[in-house]
Formats: structure tokens, C-alpha cells, sequence
């Protein structure tokens, strides 16, 4: 089997970070969840007040800050990972509505994107790696050998990310839910850095009414046909 690189992209809560995730374990490759790094570093710049509650963010500032920050994975004994942000596990917070309400704007400076985009290329050097995003088939890994995009309506994808949320005891509702996955599709699609699409040379896949076992073995089905060669 040859060692590939698997870009997956697609839009927030299409469900590609559980697939891919899951596809890593399966095949023995390193996951890297690129979103959580733009998360952590939006998480920093909550913290340090480098963004206001009405998402204006202090771009010099984080600008400045963005060297020093270290941004890494974790594997826990049942075989998770945890996002570490200069050594601190952040996993929790960087999930919270509070971090996905200004994440876009976050990830939408292009020094950020330069830095992040800079480290995911590092980790993807010995290949062998499955890396969610919306930029990886475009800009991280434009020769990536297997290119997935996955599409899923706003309505689905706002339902399951509210279930995750409710299952974890957050107090939110499905409406605030689905005007942060409009709101980040629209971000996502318009900023003028790396906006999220689908690169010419990716499958396509449209998960809105697929069992989790049908895309888990179409995805594998995906990777045989490119590695096994
Ligand atoms: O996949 P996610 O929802 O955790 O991603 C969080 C945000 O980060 C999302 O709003 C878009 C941004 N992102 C990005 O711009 N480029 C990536 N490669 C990954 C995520």
C-alpha cells in the first residue's frame, strides 16, 4: 500500500472530523483535526482580549502573539486526541459556542492562515496523515493524492451538531445553532483568503442520508482505490 496524503474538507458539522478521524484509526494514519488549531488560536485571542464580543479582532496583536503559539495534539488512552495550546489541554473550551461564534473571523486573517497552514504542511511532510479542513485539497495539500469534499444541507448539520451539543448539557437552541452554521458557511465562503471550496480535482460526497456505516465504507472504498495501486 502506498503512503498518501487524504484531504477532507467540507463544511462545519458536515461530519467530516468523525469520518476522518475514524478512517485514520482504521488504516493506521495520523488524524490532524485542522479546524481545532484555528479554534485554539481563537481561543487564545478570547482569553487575551485580542477580540470583542461583537467579533472585532485586534489583528496587529494576535498577529504579534502567533509565533509563540504552540499548537499540538495529545492522544488519549482510549485513542482521542485533545488540542494543547502551549501545553494546556483546551479541548473543552475550544468547543463551546463562544469559540465557534468567532472562529470565522479568527480564521479569516491571513497571517493566521500562513501560520497554521505553515504547521499542517510540517505535520503532513511523512505522509501517512488524514487532515480535515475547509483549505486542505486546495491550499495545505494541493497534491494531495486523495481529495474528499463533503456537502450536507445547513438543516442537517445544525440538527447534529445540536444533538452533540444537547448530549454534552449545553443549554442552547437548534435556531442559535443553525444561524452560527449559516453565519460560518457564509464567512467561510467569502473571506478573500483560501475561501472554502471544492478543488477541481476532489470526490464528492453528500453524507444528508447516508448511515454512518455506508460513509465509513465508502471512504475506505476511496482509499483503496488510490493506495492499493
Ligand atoms: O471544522 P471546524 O468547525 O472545527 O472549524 C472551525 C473553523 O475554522 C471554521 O469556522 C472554519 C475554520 N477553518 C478554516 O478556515 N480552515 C481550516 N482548514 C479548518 C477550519
Amino acid at each position: 500500500m502506498k503512503r498518501i496524503i487524504i484531504a477532507i474538507d467540507g463544511y462545519s458539522s458536515s461530519g467530516k472530523s468523525t469520518m476522518a478521524r475514524q478512517l485514520a484509526s482504521r488504516i493506521g494514519y495520523r488524524y490532524i483535526d485542522s479546524g481545532a488549531m484555528y479554534r485554539a488560536v481563537t481561543l487564545y485571542a478570547i482569553e487575551h482580549g485580542m477580540i470583542t464580543d461583537a467579533g472585532v479582532a485586534d489583528v496587529a496583536a494576535i498577529e504579534k502573539e502567533l509565533p509563540g503559539l504552540a499548537i499540538d495534539f495529545a492522544v488519549q488512552p482510549d485513542g482521542s486526541q485533545h488540542t494543547l495550546l502551549c501545553g494546556r489541554d483546551v479541548e473543552t473550551e475550544i468547543r463551546q459556542l463562544y469559540v465557534s461564534n468567532h472562529v470565522s473571523t479568527i480564521a479569516a486573517i491571513p497571517a493566521v492562515r500562513h501560520a497554521l497552514v505553515k504547521m499542517q504542511q510540517k505535520l503532513g511532510e511523512g505522509k501517512g496523515i488524514v487532515m480535515d479542513g475547509r483549505d486542505i485539497g486546495t491550499t495545505v495539500f494541493p497534491d494531495a493524492e486523495l481529495k474528499i469534499f463533503v456537502d450536507a444541507s445547513a438543516q442537517t448539520r445544525a440538527q447534529r451538531r445540536f444533538s452533540e451539543l444537547m448530549s454534552k448539557g449545553d443549554a442552547v437552541t437548534y435556531e442559535e445553532v443553525l444561524a452560527n452554521v449559516v453565519h460560518r458557511d457564509h464567512i467561510d465562503e467569502t473571506r478573500a483568503e483560501s475561501p472554502l471550496r471544492r478543488a477541481d480535482d476532489a470526490v464528492s460526497l453528500d453524507n444528508s442520508t447516508m448511515t454512518k456505516e455506508e460513509q465509513d465504507a465508502w471512504l475506505l472504498e476511496q482509499y483503496n482505490r488510490v493506495a492499493n495501486v
